[in-house]
């Protein structure tokens, strides 16, 4: 039988208790006992002074950097306890960084298909699927460009397509727009946003331009390491 406790922990995609991470030697708390519970589907951004712990809180999200203290527990993987988190990583989470992280030397196509390498698709599968979402970013005429060929929104085009590539349940992006010009930047924050709506992924998003962060569903304000505002929007 199902009862409303047991579909509201079904929501819950990403669950943080008094999670706590400190650098030299515990003189800089970049997480200072934060709490944060976001549901499924969430759109969700993260703003806050520049060195308040935004980027270390999205890297504890995706596994990419590893806690001291609290609890983390991200699509029912508890990451604090959880020894190979490779899977977790490539299958969950989906990364847009400021500075996209391409491979220079390797075509659009094929840094595109990078994530997908260790899934057991066949290369033909793994074309199409590249192929297809890098159509669905309007860059099927770039294929086989090198990264260093595009302009700086294509290029945050092509680490959309490759966060996509095996269908994550959570896109974790930091300063999507951060190195872009605002025109450039909305284009990408709408392709965001669409993504989202569409594939009813949860995005997970840091900024520090308010109109940016006004896009989400909620905002959360980080500083000293914690929470301090959560505000969902009324409309
Ligand atoms: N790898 C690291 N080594 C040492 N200090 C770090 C490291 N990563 C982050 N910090 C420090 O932790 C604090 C929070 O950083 P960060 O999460 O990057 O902030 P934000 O993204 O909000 O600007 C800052 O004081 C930063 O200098
Ligand atoms: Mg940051």
């Amino acid at each position: 039988m199902n009862n409303e406790t047991n579909k509201d922990s079904r929501k819950i995609l990403i669950d943080i208790k008094n999670l706590k991470k400190s650098y030299e030697n515990g003189q800089i708390k970049a997480l200072n006992g934060l709490d944060l519970e976001i549901q499924r589907g969430e759109f969700v951004s993260i703003i806050g002074p520049s060195g308040s712990g935004k980027s270390t809180l999205l890297n504890m999200i995706g596994a990419l950097d590893v806690a001291d203290e609290g609890s983390i527990n991200v699509a029912g993987i508890d990451l604090l306890n959880t020894k190979d988190l490779s899977k977790f990583r490539s299958e969950e989470v989906g990364f847009v960084f400021q500075l996209h992280n391409l491979i220079p030397n390797l075509s659009v196509l094929e840094n595109v298909q990078i994530p997908m390498l260790e899934t057991s698709l066949s290369s033909k599968e793994m074309e199409e699927r590249a192929c297809k979402l890098l159509k669905s970013v309007d860059l099927e005429d770039k294929i086989n460009q090198k990264p260093t060929k595009l302009s700086g929104g294509e290029r945050q085009r092509v680490a959309i397509a490759r966060a996509l590539v095996n269908h994550p349940s959570i896109i974790l992006a930091d300063e999507p727009t951060g190195s872009l010009d605002s025109k450039t930047g909305d284009i990408i924050l709408d392709l965001l946003k669409d993504i989202h709506q569409k594939e009813n992924v949860t995005l997970v998003m840091v900024t520090h331009e308010p109109y940016v962060a006004q896009m989400a569903d909620r905002t959360i304000t980080v500083r000293d390491g914690k929470i301090q505002e959560d505000t969902m929007k009324s409309n």
